[in-house]
Order: C-alpha cells, then sequence, then structure tokens
C-alpha cells in the first residue's frame, strides 16, 4: 500500500479544525475518481485545538483501508495560509496540485471536475470561481461580499489580472508551471501570486458555490488584510514590464499627454475640495491657508498619478521618489508663475479677452510642464 507514486497531491491547510477535519478528509477520499491515485497533505500550524492530534489518529487507521495516502506537515506556529500551501506543494509528490480549505467552503465534490477540466480544456490551472456564471457565495456577510470584490478589483486593475475570481483558494495546477518561480506566500492568496509570475499558462475556471463554515470560524483578520496590501504592491513593483505594442511614437507621445493632462484635471478636483474643505468643512482656516494646503494636496496626486500611471514609473526608493517630487514641484510651482506672467501679458499688452487668455496661458503652462517632466522628472526622450 503506497508504494504507487500519487498523481494527484491535494493540500488542506489547517488551523484549529478539529470539528472539520475527519469529515473533510472522509468526503475528500469520497470523491476521488476511480483509477487516480493521490496523496492528501494537511498542513498544521501547531493548532491549539489539536487538529494536528486528531488528523495523526485518523491517518494510522485510514492507511489500513485506503489505497490514497494522507500525510500531515506540522509546523510549529501560525504561519500564514500562503505559506502553508507552499510548505504543502513544496512536499508533494504529484505533478498535479490541488489546494482547498479544510472547513467544507470548498466542496470536494469539484475535485473530480477540476481533474476532468485538465483533459477537457488542455489547460494548465484550474479555478474553482464564485464570479463565473453557476457560482455563487452563501452565507457571507454583505460586508465580507464587500471586501472580496474589492480586494478581486484592486487585483483585476492593479495587476492586470484577466480572472474573474483571482481571490478564490480552491484552485489546481501542474507543478511544472511553477518551476522555476520563487513565492513570497504572504498572506491569503496564493492563487493570486500564481497568477502574477506564471506565464503563458492556459486557465480554466469553473463555476462553484463558496458555502460560509457551519463549525469553527474564519482565521482572516485585519493582519490578513495588511498582508493582502503588502503582497499586491510587492508583485506590482516586481511585476512583468508592459509589452508595447504601439510602436509609432507620435502615438506613445499623444497618449502620455493625454494621461498628464487628465491627472491635472483631477488635481483641480482635489485642489478645489481641500480648500473648501479646510475653508468651511473640517477647520475654519483662513482660506487662503486652506488654498495653501489644497495646491500641495493637488500636487502631492498629481505627481504620485504620473508617476505611477503617465510615466509607469515602478521605482518607489525612497531617494529617487524624493528627488522626483522635488523637481516636479518645482516644475508645479513654476507652471503656475508662466501662467500668470502670459494671462498678464495678453491682457495688458495685446487687449486679449481674459478667457481666451486664460485658456492660451493655462495650455501653455500645462504643455511646458509635460515636457519638463517628462524629460527632467522622469528622464524619459522626448519623443518616445
Ligand atoms: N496551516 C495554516 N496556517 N492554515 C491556515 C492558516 C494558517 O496560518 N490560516 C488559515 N488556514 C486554513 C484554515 O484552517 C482553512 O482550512 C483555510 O486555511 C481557509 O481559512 P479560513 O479562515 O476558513 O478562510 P476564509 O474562509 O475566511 O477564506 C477562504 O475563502 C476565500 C474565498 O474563496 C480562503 O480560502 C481564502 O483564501 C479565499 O480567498
Ligand atoms: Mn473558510
Amino acid at each position: 500500500m503506497g508504494q504507487k507514486n500519487p498523481q494527484v497531491s491535494i493540500i488542506v491547510p489547517t488551523y484549529n479544525e478539529s470539528q472539520n477535519i475527519v469529515e473533510i478528509l472522509k468526503s475528500i477520499h469520497e470523491n476521488i475518481p476511480k483509477g487516480i491515485y493521490t496523496e492528501t497533505i494537511v498542513v498544521d500550524d501547531n493548532s491549539p485545538d489539536g487538529t494536528g492530534k486528531i488528523v495523526e489518529e485518523y491517518i494510522s487507521n485510514f492507511l489500513k483501508i485506503a489505497e490514497n495516502t494522507i500525510n500531515i506537515i506540522h509546523r510549529k506556529a501560525k504561519n500564514g495560509l500562503s505559506s502553508a500551501i507552499l510548505n504543502g506543494i513544496q512536499n508533494a509528490k504529484g505533478d498535479t496540485i490541488i489546494v482547498m480549505d479544510s472547513d467544507f467552503s470548498h466542496p470536494p465534490h469539484i475535485i473530480p471536475k477540476m481533474i476532468e477540466a485538465f483533459k477537457q480544456y488542455q489547460c494548465d490551472l484550474v479555478i474553482a470561481s464564485r464570479y463565473i456564471s453557476g457560482g455563487n457565495i452563501q452565507g457571507w456577510t454583505t460586508k465580507r461580499k464587500l471586501m472580496s470584490k474589492v480586494a478581486t478589483l484592486i487585483a483585476k486593475k492593479g495587476l492586470n489580472v484577466k480572472i474573474k475570481d483571482p481571490m478564490s483558494g480552491f484552485f489546481a495546477f501542474k507543478k511544472n508551471i511553477i518551476k522555476e518561480l520563487h513565492f513570497d506566500a504572504l498572506g491569503y492568496k496564493f492563487l493570486l501570486e500564481l497568477l502574477v509570475k506564471t506565464k503563458e499558462i492556459n486557465v480554466k475556471e469553473i463555476p462553484y458555490t463558496f458555502e460560509n463554515r457551519k463549525f469553527g470560524s474564519s482565521k482572516l483578520d485585519g493582519y490578513t488584510i495588511i498582508n493582502y496590501f503588502k503582497s499586491v504592491w510587492k508583485l506590482y513593483k516586481n511585476g512583468k514590464t508592459k509589452i508595447i505594442t504601439e510602436k509609432r511614437n507620435s502615438v506613445h507621445f499623444l497618449s502620455k499627454a493625454a494621461r498628464f493632462f487628465t491627472v491635472g484635471l483631477s488635481g483641480f478636483g482635489v485642489n478645489y475640495i481641500i480648500s473648501m474643505l479646510f475653508t468651511f468643512g473640517l477647520t475654519d482656516f483662513w482660506y487662503i491657508h486652506a488654498n495653501i494646503f489644497g495646491i500641495i494636496a493637488s500636487i502631492s496626486t498629481n505627481f504620485m498619478l504620473n508617476k505611477i500611471w503617465t510615466f509607469e514609473d515602478k521605482d518607489f526608493s525612497r531617494k529617487r521618489t524624493l528627488t522626483q517630487y522635488g523637481k516636479f514641484s518645482l516644475f508645479s510651482s513654476l507652471g503656475a508663475l508662466v501662467q500668470l506672467g502670459m494671462v498678464f501679458w495678453l491682457v495688458d499688452s495685446h487687449n486679449v479677452a481674459y478667457p481666451v487668455a486664460l485658456i492660451l496661458a493655462i495650455s501653455t503652462a500645462a504643455f511646458s510642464n509635460f515636457i519638463l517632466n517628462k524629460r527632467l522628472t522622469f528622464k524619459e526622450k522626448l519623443w518616445n
């Protein structure tokens, strides 16, 4: 018994799951398709409720009746879900890996469908998805649903992930797709890191209904959420450089200019709102002081947006960022002076109507600002 090499490794991380673990192991076993040989790897973080001991006992009985095997990895302390998954993967012998929770939120009857999907769709990664048609969530509070949606949106927009449910904790993949990858395994979202770091893989999402656990409680806490933001940020910074498909320089130049002016417009909004807030809302500052705050705030948001979006500069080292911020503020102030001077000059010496002069002056200042920042703050060639 247990001589054959397993084809599929099922990884089940646990922390305080004494009320669920035996039932889930049984249910997993019942759902393994005939003819497929599996190993189930429980990764327990020294659960205070004795989950690890329960599994040990179960294994010693189980081995006598089944061909599939169950193993347990005991870790010293609660070290996070992602790192538990990674530990499981490192010990897995199968060339297909399935990752799932131990609290019945991920129904084991999906396992055969996952295994089938590899064959049917010739894919390397199968994701059990709540957010495609046929998928659902049961028993979550509105707050938790909202959190999940927001996290999903951040992943999709921020990391350019095309999957409907990149936050899923229920997925299966061919082990060879992670061969040369290094994982940080921060927090909960192992799948997201996998999606960002793998290149050119075929992904298939299959629907399932997530049911909130009946026993025990979720281990997701504030710390997990902070870790989520940390890991998204890390993935973003180290992310693959975008493949540029547009080759005409004129298009690059214009699209960057368009972004720069859009950011400028948003700065106008920030400036206005902050200035009003400090005058009438939060405090009753003298309106000039309030306006100074508005200006500083809008320069700062403009700077960040231009760095991240317009010029797509991902180097956030302190020295570089501060230097850039200094230059950007300088050019912004310079732009204001140019604008004032030009309005005065047009109206006073050329009798141009004020509204027209204003438009001319603002455009000139915005354009020269764009050129200066492109060339000197973000050190790009002028025409690319
Ligand atoms: N070893 C170990 N160490 N296991 C952990 C740890 C840990 O630090 N934290 C959680 N687990 C185990 C739990 O015992 C459970 O089996 C599984 O990981 C999921 O933890 P839950 O606390 O039940 O998470 P959840 O239900 O709030 O969130 C789940 O569903 C989300 C939506 O699909 C997770 O699977 C998330 O990854 C997923 O995004
Ligand atoms: Mn759960």
